[in-house]
């Protein structure tokens, strides 16, 4: 019964291509309804060991007018892997983030509705509760080149973006009003069954803020002054930390192995993707991009901006020998002089470094049953 009226739905609709105009429900072949456990799963964020909480690079946030509630974020997760919010039914956030990629692509660039590529890599969302600043503003930034300023924001760009989803919220709003189920679930959430764009992005915020990855190997080392690391992994730790090679850490730093400052580091000695500068409209921007956490990055290939490395290997061949001298290239990666750095790291100085990359990956979260997808497979 329920195929049938999907089927008529389909033809009645077939014909309504016009991305603004009001639909009943997706032109598509649309999931069924998720399965969703009766008692919602524990989002609110608990737990999380002091190393994480007094990080001084980057800050928890739970903003008051968009605070994590269980039932939130268990909607959040159903739009999160739902196709229906993408114009034509193929395209879920989930496309391009792969929970056991920690939300990262494995496709060098992204491919959305209709089978348009995108220009850059997917980034991982893990800890996206904790929020880089730049200074002096101290505003949140998100995406590669920092051109988001919220994410509540930056879902609605998502939903909207030609080359992600391609469809106007206003339209989704309402097609997600003639799903049979969802209204219950803005219930739910919200405290009534209207469904908004500004309820959507919530919830989905919500979702994103509760993917907290805490236990990884790295982790459970901190908490007792690493001793718990391999001998090969401490030297990788130590070559990381290495100011007179070449200091990881000073841009990938605290726990979550992050920066609020965007830097270039000379992927090309000419600007091939202007980055911050397309942002701020500033030449010393060019190249500029934000540095990304190193969270899970063992899962998390391919690498850079642009997907350009396949594998740790190459990232770290590329820091070893190849960094190029583009005039914005960042003053850690210079030697004295200004040339760019060459730490010509040794096969197992990189295998050391790469390992103490490899402690970073949480499976606890990779595998965690509360950001998996709660739609029955066919
Ligand atoms: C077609 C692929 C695609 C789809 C669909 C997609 N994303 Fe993304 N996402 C990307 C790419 C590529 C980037 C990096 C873009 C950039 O920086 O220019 C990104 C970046 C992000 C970031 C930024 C992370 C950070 O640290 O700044 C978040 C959060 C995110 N996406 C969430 C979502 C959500 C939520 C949805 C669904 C509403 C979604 N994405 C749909 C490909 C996609
Ligand atoms: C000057 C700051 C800086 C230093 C020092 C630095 N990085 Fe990076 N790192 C970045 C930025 C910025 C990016 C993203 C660049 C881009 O995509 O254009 C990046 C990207 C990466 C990536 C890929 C991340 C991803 O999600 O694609 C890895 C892995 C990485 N760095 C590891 C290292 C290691 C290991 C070292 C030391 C050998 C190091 N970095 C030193 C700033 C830095």
């Amino acid at each position: 019964m329920r195929v049938l009226l999907a089927a008529a739905l389909g033809v009645a609709l077939a014909g309504c291509a016009d991305m603004s105009a009001p639909v009943a429900d997706a032109p598509f072949d649309a999931p069924d309804a998720p399965e969703l456990p009766a008692t919602p799963l524990s989002y609110v964020i608990t737990g999380v060991p002091s190393a994480l909480l007094n990080d001084p690079v980057v800050r928890l946030i739970d903003p008051p007018d968009n605070p994590i509630t269980n039932a939130g974020a268990t909607l959040g997760r159903v739009l999160f892997y739902d196709r229906r919010l993408s114009r034509d039914g193929t395209v879920s956030c989930a496309s391009c983030h792969h929970q056991s990629a920690s939300f990262t692509d494995t496709a060098r660039v992204s491919r959305g509705v209709g089978g348009a590529l995108g220009e850059r890599n997917s980034m991982s969302i893990v800890n996206i509760a904790w929020v880089p600043t730049l200074q002096p503003a101290g505003q949140p930034r998100f995406l590669w080149d920092t051109r988001a300023t919220s994410l509540e924001h930056q879902v609605l760009m998502a939903i909207e973006n030609p080359h992600e989803m391609a469809m106007a919220p206003d339209s989704l709003a309402a097609r997600l009003s003639a799903v049979a189920w969802y209204p219950a679930l803005f219930e739910q959430a919200f405290g009534s069954r209207a469904i908004t764009t500004d309820r959507i992005a919530k919830a989905i915020v919500q979702f994103e803020r509760s993917m907290v990855s805490t236990r990884s190997r790295h982790d459970s080392a901190q908490a007792v002054s690493f001793t718990t690391l391999t001998p090969l992994e401490t030297e990788g730790r130590r070559l990381f930390n290495d100011g007179s090679r070449l200091n990881c850490a000073s841009c990938h730093a605290g726990p979550q192995f992050q920066n609020s400052v965007p830097v270039n580091i000379g992927l090309d000695a000419t600007t091939t993707d202007r980055g911050v500068g397309a942002v701020t409209g500033l030449p010393q921007d060019d190249g500029r991009f934000r540095v990304p956490k190193l969270r899970n990055i063992a899962v998390t290939g391919p690498y850079m901006h642009d997907g350009r490395f396949a594998t740790l290997e190459q990232v770290l061949q590329f820091y070893s020998q190849r960094i190029q001298p583009h005039p914005n290239l960042a003053a850690q990666l210079r030697a004295p002089g200004g040339l760019p750095r060459r730490p010509n790291y040794t096969p197992e100085e990189i295998a050391a470094l790469i390992a103490y990359l490899r402690t970073l990956t949480d499976h606890a979260f990779l595998t965690d049953e509360r950001f998996s997808d709660p739609f029955r497979r066919r």
